[in-house]
């Protein structure tokens, strides 16, 4: 089979996985109604293409977190990357690496930070805040002091979404999974279902109060993830925050909740001035990213497609996702007239006439 797009990898994938772990990473939640939403919302957008704009060069250059970025992708944290493949997270950071590009290490990730950082590319980690406060804090300084540059704080799990899906196939952690980011001295794991460990450990009670908290003792510029509201994205902007991930989690919390791709050109009227927007969910096309960009977020964040290129074929594998999206995105940059990503703006977006 030729694999040349992300779609051909997933199914690659689904055919090469354990049947649990591809069903752990493809699920949705509920009638999985937002996972098919997060794509058919892209699927729905047409362009208006401009002609005529000498499109022989393009650069996908671009600023994100306030610095200059090769491309506006970025690695979307997911966990357990060890369940696709055996170098998890090990082989999407030095396939990220390949491409300049950030990645953003879940807290459950399968290798440890210090392993991820070590590669060398821009990693940011991605934080779920526990009840246990003082642990919460050892994971953000061991990350701080790993090398992350970046804090993104998950803000859409007070407690998690209805996964039948995984209830129905009875989906355990493998006991021999690491989950080395939390680990800590004298205690064993216990954890071996994702509900368990959630509903053990994540605060339902996290407030705005928590992003003071994590100021006080850490300098890494914060990210919210998780946002779908515009009155939320202000507040985030308000508080200072780096940038907002609007997100609805992959379609992995909250069924019938809002697409990022719909919620984001409100959130964009509301803070795009005041701060960086990355969005997340459904990203499978250059077209995809085109859209997002154009809505106004200033990156694109792949959760899935990376994990399919990972499960089929490791390293190589997540680099040849990422240079299918980098290599779509800049086709139809020159069909959309478009050279630069600034020149990405809402009027490529075609909007019906109101009858
Ligand atoms: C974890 O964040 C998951 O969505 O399974």
């Amino acid at each position: 089979m030729s694999l040349l797009n992300i779609y051909d990898y997933e199914q690659a994938a689904a055919e090469k996985m354990a049947a649990p772990y591809y069903a752990y990473f493809a699920g949705g939640v509920a009638d999985n109604l937002t996972l098919h939403e997060n794509r058919a919302a892209f699927d729905r957008i047409k362009l208006l293409p401009r002609i005529f704009r000498d499109v022989s060069q393009i650069s996908l250059e671009t600023v994100i977190g306030g610095e200059k970025r090769p491309s506006p992708f970025l690695i979307a944290p997911a966990a357990m990357h060890k369940l696709g493949h055996p170098d998890g997270e090990l082989a999407t950071a030095r396939a990220a690496a390949a491409f300049g590009m950030p990645q953003i290490l879940s807290t459950l990730s399968s290798v440890s930070v210090d392993e991820v950082t070590a590669v060398g590319h821009p990693v940011w980690f991605q934080l779920y805040i526990f009840r246990d406060r003082a642990w919460s804090k050892e994971i953000v300084q061991r990350s701080e002091a790993a090398g992350c540059t970046a804090l993104v704080v998950t803000v859409d799990v007070p407690v998690q979404g209805l996964r039948e899906n995984l209830k129905r196939i009875n989906f355990s952690i493998p006991a021999d999974l690491p989950l080395p980011n939390l680990a800590r001295p004298g205690v064993s794991r216990d954890n071996s279902t994702l509900l368990h460990l959630v509903e053990e450990n994540f605060d339902p009670g996290l407030t705005w109060g928590d992003i003071t908290w994590l100021r006080s003792f850490t300098k890494l510029p914060i990210w919210v993830k998780g946002i779908l509201r515009a009155d939320d994205a202000q507040r985030a902007a308000d508080a200072g925050v780096a940038g907002v991930i609007v997100s609805n989690h992959g379609g992995r919390q909250l069924d019938t909740a809002v697409t990022p791709i719909e919620a984001l050109p409100a959130i964009a009227q509301a803070v795009g001035h005041q701060t960086e927007l990355i969005l997340d969910g459904g990203i499978r096309r250059g077209t995809d990213a085109l859209k997002a960009l154009a809505l106004g977020a200033n990156g694109v964040a792949l959760g899935r497609a990376p994990l399919w290129g990972l499960a089929v074929g490791g390293e190589a594998g997540v680099q040849h996702i990422l240079q299918i999206l980098h290599d779509e995105l800049r086709n139809v940059m020159a069909q959309c007239g478009c050279t630069t990503i600034a020149e990405l703006t809402p009027d490529l977006i075609y909007t019906p006439p109101q009858l």
